[in-house]
């Protein structure tokens, strides 16, 4: 076949593949459901001014944007770490608008072949944004030819075959990468240092996203009072993702059993009928705190042991399960593994086991 394509390391490549590698990083979150998807892109804030919370973080960002914008040069690449749904992609949206800047979105596992990186960053603009999810994910030759395109803002490509392969370097665009990545931990030293800035999101406090959910219950035209907000806030485990999906669920349940208006006690009312708990902790957590109580009676339990007998894989119990209940204090994380603490019996409503 005759194809004029350039090639690297015996792939052509084409821009639709940048598309399609685009296009597939759009399904990836396992998380979350169609609902969820759109629910999150109506509600995500576009700018730092609507972005609730994380203020430290912001303030940074908006020096960061100021500075850029007063020089005309792009921001420095950044990464934003933290656990699922506490606002890593909204702020690489947020970052692009407020630089002005089109964003180009994809994933680490969506990049699978050096050539589909080649030509996503050959398609971008003098000062684009590329967001990559799940930077932490990306394969190891795939991060290899990313390393001088960060630092130098070059590529190099090999074109042709066998003899008369030669090996050029092209110029690439100015462009500002912004990994997110669910734990930093997991990202080779290499990749880790190109970013000029890195910044870890926490879990938000009742207040903020109480906020957070005023303002998603304005943009849906839902009744709510602020004691009803600070209801959802306070079961949403920290996370806006979260209490917007809690918000829905309230609204629902509001509609069918109460007056449609939600205040604390018609909050409180569905979140339990939801099987969300006072914590806001759900079914699944529950289990988790159970099974370190009573089945492993407090004794230490390994990630992957706790995992099969959750059926969970153990990344999404590492990285989606455990990050709250440690911060809350409901299992601690040993050397000789996964452990039940006083708060978890405590919780559970049933006495510590005596030591053995
Ligand atoms: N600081 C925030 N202020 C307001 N809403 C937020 C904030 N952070 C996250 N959200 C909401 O939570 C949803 C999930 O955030 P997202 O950026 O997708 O999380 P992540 O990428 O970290 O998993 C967003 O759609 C947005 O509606
Ligand atoms: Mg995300």
């Amino acid at each position: 076949m005759a194809n004029e394509g350039i090639e690297i390391e015996g792939l052509v490549f084409s821009a639709s593949e940048a598309d399609a590698a685009m296009s597939a990083s759009r399904a990836v979150t396992p998380d979350l459901v169609e609902d969820d998807l759109a629910l999150d892109r109506s509600l995500r804030p576009k700018l730092l001014a609507d972005y609730a919370g994380q203020e430290k973080v912001k303030d940074s960002l908006s020096v960061l944007i100021e500075a850029a914008k007063a020089r005309g040069e792009s921001v420095d690449h950044i990464l934003f770490s933290g656990p699922p749904g506490l606002g890593k992609t909204t702020l690489a949206t947020v970052v692009a608008n407020e630089l002005h800047a089109s964003i180009r979105t994809t994933s680490g596992p969506a990049i699978e072949r050096t050539g589909d990186l080649a030509a996503i960053l050959t398609n971008l603009e003098e000062g684009d944004v590329l967001f990559i999810d799940e930077i932490h994910r990306l394969n190891r030759m795939v991060e290899e030819v990313l390393y001088p395109a960060l630092e130098d803002f070059v590529l190099d490509i090999v074109v042709g075959k066998g003899p008369a392969a030669r090996s050029i370097r092209l110029d690439l665009p100015r462009f500002t990468l912004i990994g997110a990545t669910t734990r930093t931990g997991l990202l080779t030293g290499p990749l880790r240092d190109r970013f000029g800035m890195l910044f870890r999101l926490d879990y938000y406090t009742p207040d903020e996203l109480a906020t957070i959910v005023c303002r998603s219950a304005s943009i849906l035209d839902i009744g709510i009072e602020q004691d009803g907000a600070l209801e959802i806030a306070r079961r949403s485990r920290g996370t806006p993702r979260l209490a917007n999906r809690l918000l829905k669920r309230v609204r629902d349940w509001a509609q069918v059993r109460g007056d449609g208006t939600i205040d604390e006690d018609v909050a409180a009312q569905a979140l339990s009928f939801f099987e969300v708990d006072s914590l806001g902790l759900d079914i699944m957590d529950n289990r988790i705190l159970e099974l370190l109580a009573v089945q492993f009676a407090g004794r230490p339990v390994g990630l992957t042991t706790l995992a099969s007998a959750l059926s969970e894989d153990p990344e999404t119990l590492e990285d989606v399960y455990e990050p709250y209940l440690l911060q809350q204090g409901l299992m601690i994380r040993t050397p000789r593994g996964r452990q039940a603490t006083e708060r978890t019996y405590d919780h559970l409503g049933i006495a510590v086991p005596p030591t053995n």
